[in-house]
């Protein structure tokens, strides 16, 4: 399912004018940490500004802390954005296998986590990204989040919710391309990753470790053309159905 075979190299994003600047939100997570790692690593990035809720307070679902961190970003623009939050449920009883188990509580509960939080962090970090260059921004979303690959029903919560951000990212893009001309955005699927989050779930899948997972997506970042801002691409590049 995953092969991580493109991955095995990482020589930073030569997209990206030298010196570039970095966010990366949720970055105490399996896979927001391994972009941390990553973009470390890479020689032409000046300065990487990492926020997550454990160690700087940044809750997605509470504006007023995403806007501060966004303050805290300064008066310079930022080249690359990554939104790596996200959970599978937001309730103790896990994603629903059956239209029964649905919850209109927990249902807002994830949907404030995955699609509003995200909508909040397009409204105060992209206004960030540098409008004389190019910019990235990804948002992890899920290829269960698709429609048309929805052949299992089930996780009418995490579905749902990956399916309303797809479309916040669909427009956000859109709306930046008339301010920011060579920026790309795109939802993104990171594949099975081994984290805390995939661990009850992904026995029956071939699981990739963190740091290739986020090499391959910062790959395919790297790689995208202006023309794919505001497309639904899993970490090999591949497009996936909406
Ligand atoms: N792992 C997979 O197989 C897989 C597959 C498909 C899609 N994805 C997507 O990839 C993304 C990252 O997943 P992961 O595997 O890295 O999961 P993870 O290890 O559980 O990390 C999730 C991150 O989200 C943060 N978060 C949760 N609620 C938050 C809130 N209210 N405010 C701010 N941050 C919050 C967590 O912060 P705390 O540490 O503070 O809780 C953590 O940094 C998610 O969007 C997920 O849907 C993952």
């Amino acid at each position: 399912m995953d092969d991580p075979a493109r991955a095995t190299e990482w020589s930073g994003l030569s997209s990206l004018p030298d010196g570039y600047r970095a966010v990366v939100l949720g970055a105490s997570g399996g896979i927001g940490s391994a972009f941390c790692r990553l973009l470390q690593d890479d020689p032409r990035l000046s300065e990487l500004l990492a926020f997550s809720r454990r160690d700087d307070g940044f809750d997605i679902t509470d504006e007023a802390s995403v806007e501060r961190c966004a303050a805290t970003v300064g008066g310079k623009p930022i080249h690359l954005l990554l939104c790596a939050t996200g959970v599978l449920s937001a309730s103790e009883a896990g994603p629903e296998k059956t239209l029964r188990q649905t919850s209109a509580d927990a249902m807002l509960d994830t949907f404030r986590i995955n699609a509003v939080g995200p909508a909040v962090v397009a409204k105060h970090f992209l206004p960030l990204l540098d409008r004389r260059s190019r910019s990235l921004a990804a948002f992890l979303s899920a290829r269960v989040g698709s429609i048309g690959d929805n052949r299992l029903g089930g996780w009418i919560s995490y579905r749902s919710s990956k399916a309303a951000l797809n479309q916040i990212v669909r427009t956000a893009s859109i709306e930046l391309s008339r301010t920011h001309a060579d920026s790309v955005i795109v939802a993104m699927h990171p594949g099975t990753v081994a984290t805390s989050f995939s661990s009850r779930y992904s026995k029956n899948h071939d699981v990739t470790e963190p740091d290739t997972a986020a090499r391959s997506m910062l790959q395919t970042l790297d790689g995208a053309e202006r023309s794919q801002t505001g497309s639904f691409l899993a970490y090999d590049g591949s497009e996936i159905v909406w």
